[in-house]
């Protein structure tokens, strides 16, 4: 389907222009399915994004909020991604508690990509081994060209046969989307901001480069693919 790269002029031109988007594609889903299933990225990027659609007006109880990964952290730690969209969006608005389904932290990893995984199964009612298309994903991506928790020369990027995985940052265990649950979605939207991401984002654009070592390059999704950038990360 469609890939589109858009370059904005700063970080906040870039974050309006994502809340533009990615409420018009929220209210797409519920005026065509009765509902919208968004998985949110994790980082420090998203989170203006996720203030700004704290203040929205959109109709919260046909919105269900997932992960695309978490750091192996509790959910009132400093880096939880869960505890980040919380803050920023989730506790502002009048979500439904049923409708936020945070990736689990509490037993030991493998358990709890397991049981996300059943929680996709059951909410999008398919039986083990098929593929849901969610509607939104959100990714950012690392100076690394890591995108969710799928890090460069990682075993969770060879994981073909399953929806959730275990990935790892230097040791650091995480749980995340696989690449093949992330090619089934109706809609990616990677959000990159700074001058940091422009050379990973260069070997992403490339006509050839490594995707074990870009991870990034993997991401192509069955639906659109976009690109929302600031001027500091576009590739020279
Ligand atoms: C995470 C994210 C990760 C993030 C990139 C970019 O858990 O950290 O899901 O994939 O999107 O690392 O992070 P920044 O937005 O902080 O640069």
């Amino acid at each position: 389907m469609a890939n589109t790269v858009e370059v904005l002029p700063d970080k906040a031109k870039l974050i309006e222009r994502c809340l533009d988007l990615v409420v018009a594609k929220i209210e797409g889903a519920i005026a065509s399915e009765g509902r919208c299933s968004l998985v949110l990225s994790g980082g420090s990027t998203p989170k203006a994004l996720y203030e700004a659609l704290a203040l929205q007006n959109l109709p919260w109880d046909k919105l269900h909020i997932f992960w695309g990964d978490e750091r192996y952290v509790p959910a009132d730690h400093p880096d939880s991604n869960q505890r980040m969209a919380r803050q920023a969006w989730l506790d502002r608005v009048d979500i439904p508690a049923e409708n936020i389904h945070p990736i689990p932290t509490t037993s030991d990893e493998t358990a709890d990509a397991q049981k996300y995984e059943r929680e996709i199964q059951e909410f999008f009612g398919i039986a083990p081994g098929e593929f849901p298309s969610f509607d939104i994903i959100l990714l950012g991506m690392g100076d690394d060209a890591h995108t969710a928790s799928l890090f460069p020369h990682t075993e969770a990027l060879q994981v073909k046969d399953k929806l959730i995985t275990v990935g790892s940052k230097d040791g650091e265990p995480r749980i995340t989307f696989t690449i093949p649950l992330i090619n089934r979605a109706k809609s990616v939207i990677f959000l990159v901001a700074g001058q940091n991401k422009q050379a990973a984002l260069a070997q992403v654009f490339a006509p050839e480069a490594d995707p074990i070592t870009y991870p990034s390059r993997s991401i192509e999704p069955v639906g659109e693919l976009w690109w929302l950038l600031d001027e500091a990360a576009k590739p020279v």
